[in-house]
């Protein structure tokens, strides 16, 4: 597997690499370990990546459709978080479906990484410029209302 773009924030082009080793782990051994290896990184990242853009990016306030109309940040929310669910449901679903001591059918390995590498070029890419602005805002607002209060 390839290595990824840059998404402009490091913590999350850390979790990208460490998500593609595992990935290429699993290409060269295709063992049930190098499988769940893969399903720990990928839930580690998506749950972080999750926290971040609803941070800093999803901020909605028309969760639970508490506003009327069509919320462009909703629906860029949704549909990235479902494509990591759908992510995750197909790797639990290779993981619980072979022997401990089997081998993974390359096939469902090829869908694997190509999923993950279109995920990260289709959602991922999407945040690679708004989500390193919007971190930088945060930190210097807090840094201001830091050097602020001790006045
Ligand atoms: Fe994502
Ligand atoms: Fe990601």
């Amino acid at each position: 597997m390839k290595h990824l773009a840059s998404v402009g924030v490091a913590e999350m082009d850390e979790e990208h690499d460490e998500v593609a080793n595992a990935i290429n782990n699993l290409i060269s051994t295709r063992s049930p370990r190098a499988l769940q290896e893969v399903l720990e990184a990928v839930h580690g990242h998506f749950k972080h990546e999750e926290t971040l853009l609803s941070q800093h990016l999803y901020q909605s306030c028309s969760e639970d459709g508490a506003l009327p109309g069509f919320d462009a940040t909703l629906s860029q929310k949704r549909s990235h978080f479902q494509d990591h669910r759908r992510i995750l449901d197909a790797l639990e679903a290779a993981a619980a479906s072979v022997d401990s001591d089997g081998e993974i059918p390359c096939n469902v390995i090829m869908s694997i990484k190509d999923d993950f590498e279109n995920h990260t070029a289709r959602y991922d890419s999407s945040y690679a410029h708004s989500l390193p602005d919007a971190m930088k805002n945060a930190e210097s607002a807090l840094g201001k209302r830091k050097a602020g209060s001790e006045l």
